[in-house]
């Protein structure tokens, strides 16, 4: 196959492994550049090529482009913790905004004219209607998700001036692990609430803090649309296709269309695992909205992909299994 060498920017990391398996499983050759900041070097595979370093090095991105012949870059290497980005904005306006500035500069050097990028549900910022669709306004409540949308603009633009041709990718909540458990979602310290409910399980962890039970929803808790990191990936792989078949540039959505509150997460949780699972309710945690659920119907009409795993009881066992072998000792 030509036209098959694919940058994945952040393949240690928990999306960015997965979706570096999904690649080769496709027949693309791949090349891992990460500077293991939070991702971790045993969660690329082996049949990818390795580089460590960093998306703001100008001359190692060139470098890594010009000698593999590289034809799309996947770009996973962002911070995304929202909490963390209310308490530290200038770091995520650093790795994300400028980070990205040097990776559009280089492509533009290397003449890379495909870039599947990584946004978030989080650029809508607070809706009443739910789904989301991509028309929607955005007005993030938190500088991750306006640091991903600035990130859309510059490539919007960059895209105008030049023969760059993108897809852009607004995930809701990204959840579970591969089916065979070899790789998954090792944060540390962890803020996710799926890995946190499944720590308590574990008894690595006493409670579950709630952040807040008095939003507008049924039982007080926010609402979320948990996606299965698989379908994610599938979506990805989709969209490079998509891209060379020499479709338009465009941005999509990728959730189910459904949603969960924090407490059904728990209890699907005891449910799979068959362990309590003691909670605490807490304040509202900063930056968060009370629900998103995505209407992703334009990804499945002009990608081809067809959901296949969801079932948030698959979803929360995938990431148990995953969790069982890695941090049960
Ligand atoms: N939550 C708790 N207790 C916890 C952890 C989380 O109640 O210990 C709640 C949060 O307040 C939120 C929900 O569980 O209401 C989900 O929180 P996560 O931290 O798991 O995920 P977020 O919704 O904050 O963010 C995630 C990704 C972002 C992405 C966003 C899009 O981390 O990158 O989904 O919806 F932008």
């Amino acid at each position: 196959m030509e036209n098959n060498n694919i940058l994945v920017i952040g393949g240690a990391g928990y999306i960015g492994s997965h979706q570096v398996k999904d690649l080769l499983n496709n027949n693309f050759n791949v090349y891992v550049l990460d500077n293991l900041s939070t991702g971790h070097r045993k969660m690329i595979d082996s049949r990818a090529s390795f580089i460590e370093g960093d998306i703001r090095d100008y001359d190692l991105l060139c470098k890594v482009m010009k000698e593999n012949m590289i034809n799309a870059v996947m770009h996973f290497a962002a911070f995304s913790i929202v909490p963390q980005s209310v308490e530290q904005p200038l770091k995520y306006f650093n790795n994300n905004v400028y980070g990205f500035e040097v990776l559009l500069e280089a492509m533009e050097e290397c003449s890379v004219d495909k870039l599947i990028f990584s946004s978030t549900a989080a650029t809508y910022g607070e809706h009443k209607q739910m789904p989301i669709d991509e028309n929607y306004s955005t007005n993030p409540t938190n500088p991750y998700g306006e640091s991903k949308l600035i990130m859309e603009k510059m490539v919007k633009w960059q895209a105008n001036a030049s023969n760059l041709k993108y897809v852009v990718l607004r995930y809701f909540n990204v959840a579970g692990a591969a089916f065979d458990s070899s790789v998954g979602e090792l944060h540390d310290p962890e803020t996710h609430l799926i890995p946190i409910v499944l720590e308590c399980a574990l008894h690595k962890r006493e409670f579950v803090s709630i952040f807040g039970n008095d939003y507008d929803t049924e039982d007080g808790t926010c609402i979320r649309d948990y996606i299965h990191v698989v379908d994610l990936c599938d979506a990805h792989t989709k969209s490079l296709d998509y891209l060379m078949q020499g479709n338009k540039s465009d941005t999509f959505n990728l959730g189910y269309g459904h949603g969960f509150s924090v407490k059904q997460i728990i209890e699907s949780t005891q449910r799979v695992t068959k362990k309590d699972i003691p909670i605490r309710y807490d304040e509202r945690r900063a930056g968060d909205p009370a629900i998103l659920i995505a209407s992703s119907l334009k990804a499945q009409k002009a990608l081809n992909w067809s959901p296949k795993y969801n079932n948030i009881d698959i979803i929360i066992e995938t990431a148990y299994k995953f969790y069982r072998k890695n941090i049960e000792k």
